[in-house]
């Protein structure tokens, strides 16, 4: 009986999790799947942010930064992780989780936070 409740709370949770990716709401899936160390807004402010992360997570909301990153640029780290670029292996790859369609609505909403058109190719 207790696995069969158990079954039903995980089926649950994944219709949720499954909602709210087929809406693919940049916003939602930021929270989600970034904010715990990019923080809420993006500043790079998460509860993982401790002294004992080697590096920081960037800030999203810096302009000048973030218009040296080319669109395409964002979704490949998203995509593969920071190691695909040469960057920290803190900054995890979601090739696994995410799809085309999460990443690119992820970009769309780091554009937002930073309020910059990003690097043109
Ligand atoms: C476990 C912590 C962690 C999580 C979760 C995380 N990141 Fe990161 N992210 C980092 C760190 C640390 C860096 C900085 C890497 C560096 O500068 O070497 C980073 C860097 C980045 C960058 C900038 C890459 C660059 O060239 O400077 C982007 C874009 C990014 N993350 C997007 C995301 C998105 C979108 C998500 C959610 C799907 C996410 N991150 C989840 C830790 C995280």
């Amino acid at each position: 009986m207790m696995r069969f409740i158990g079954l039903i709370v995980v089926t649950l949770g994944l219709g949720t999790l499954a909602a709210a990716a087929s809406a693919a709401d940049g916003e939602q899936v930021f929270l989600f799947y970034c904010a715990q160390c990019h923080g809420t807004g993006g500043k790079g402010d998460g509860p993982n942010v401790t002294k004992f992360l080697p590096v920081s997570p960037r800030d999203f909301t810096d302009a000048v930064e973030m218009n040296k990153l080319t669109d395409a640029h964002m979704a490949q780290v998203i995509r593969d992780g920071g190691p695909a670029i040469s960057k920290s292996a803190m900054m995890p790859g979601w090739v696994d989780t995410l799809n085309d369609e999460e990443i690119a609505v992820l970009v769309t909403h780091i554009r937002k936070l930073c309020d910059c058109p990003g690097k043109q190719e």
